[in-house]
């Protein structure tokens, strides 16, 4: 039976009860309007842990004023049915103020991670993320907390937190998990319309191509750049970028990597998309 809390001190007894019972803590942090994607860091997560928790809390720290916190779906009852039905212990799914009371003045950041790639268009975003991603660790004190590389900075940047802040924390980066056209799954595709959602596809195909002509021997980061970047251009309305970098440090990579991270974020009409690939490492997206 998957409980429901909203306080964060109640969430923070059932974790130490269950750390006392059990042993293992695993924590999936997510904003809610759960897809397939969000369920295979559970699936992960109870491989690793014996107590399941799932935190759902749409964070306004990490959007600025012009994105899309107001309209960003919430889907409550359908995420708990979900939760439910993959054995999760605890839902955790607090207020704003719960989380941030006035008094609120703290914040985690990470420097130059989070700087290149979604840090030029969203330069606060990181900062609310590592924020309530520490309050959550603490709150949970989870042996293994579970992210997805289709946000393939942010799992870096937690990464790199935790390192530098010496928690005790395994943090694990999943697979992206894409529909059977290669669309990464994602709470933002309900805002496509029909057409957007089948123009959105430019995306994958960028990525693929990449990734067929590293499968054939390119390794100049520039040409595997603008084979991703085509597509997009011919077809997004707006693109922030398309970018061939090293996928460790995210800045510009070595002329012969063994591995490069093509990662992409582009607008259709008012909705944002990100995806991404690891070459020479990633199967074909
Ligand atoms: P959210 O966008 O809800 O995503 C929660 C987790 O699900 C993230 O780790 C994200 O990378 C992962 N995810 C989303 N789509 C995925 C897909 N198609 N395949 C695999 N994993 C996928 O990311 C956030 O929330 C927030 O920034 C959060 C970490 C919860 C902090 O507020």
């Amino acid at each position: 039976m998957t409980t429901v809390i909203r306080e964060p001190a109640e969430f923070r007894r059932a974790c130490d009860d269950a750390r006392r019972a059990s042993g293992r803590v695993g924590l999936v942090p997510t904003m809610g309007a759960l897809h397939a994607g969000h369920l295979s860091l559970v699936d992960e997560a109870s491989r690793r842990a014996d107590f399941l928790a799932v935190t759902i809390f749409v964070n306004p720290l990490q959007f600025a004023a012009d994105e899309d916190l107001q309209r960003y779906p919430k889907t409550l009852e359908h995420d708990l049915q979900s939760c439910q039905q993959r054995g999760v212990d605890v839902v955790f799914a607090p207020d704003t103020d719960a989380m941030y009371p006035d008094c609120f003045q703290t914040q985690v950041r990470v420097a130059e991670l989070a700087k290149p790639l979604e840090g030029v268009f969203r330069p606060t975003h990181f900062e609310g993320v590592t924020t309530v991603v520490a309050k959550l660790f603490n709150l949970t004190g989870p042996c293994a907390a579970v992210f997805g590389r289709k946000d393939y900075q942010q799992w870096k940047v937690l990464c790199r937190m935790v390192g530098d802040l010496d928690m005790p924390i395994e943090v694990v980066g999943c697979p992206i998990v894409r529909e059977p056209d290669g669309l990464a799954l994602s709470s933002r595709n309900r805002y496509l319309s029909e057409a957007d959602r089948h123009r959105a596809l430019a995306i994958v195909e960028g990525l693929r191509a990449a990734h067929d002509a590293w499968e054939h021997g390119e390794r100049k980061p520039s040409v595997l750049e603008n084979a991703a970047a085509t597509p997009v251009e011919a077809v997004f309305d707006r693109i922030d970028y398309v970018a061939a970098v090293d996928p460790e440090t995210l800045e510009p990579s070595a002329t012969s990597p063994e591995r490069l991270l093509i990662a992409a974020a582009a607008h259709l009409g008012s909705t944002r998309l990100i995806d991404n690939v690891v070459l020479g490492e990633d199967p074909r997206p």
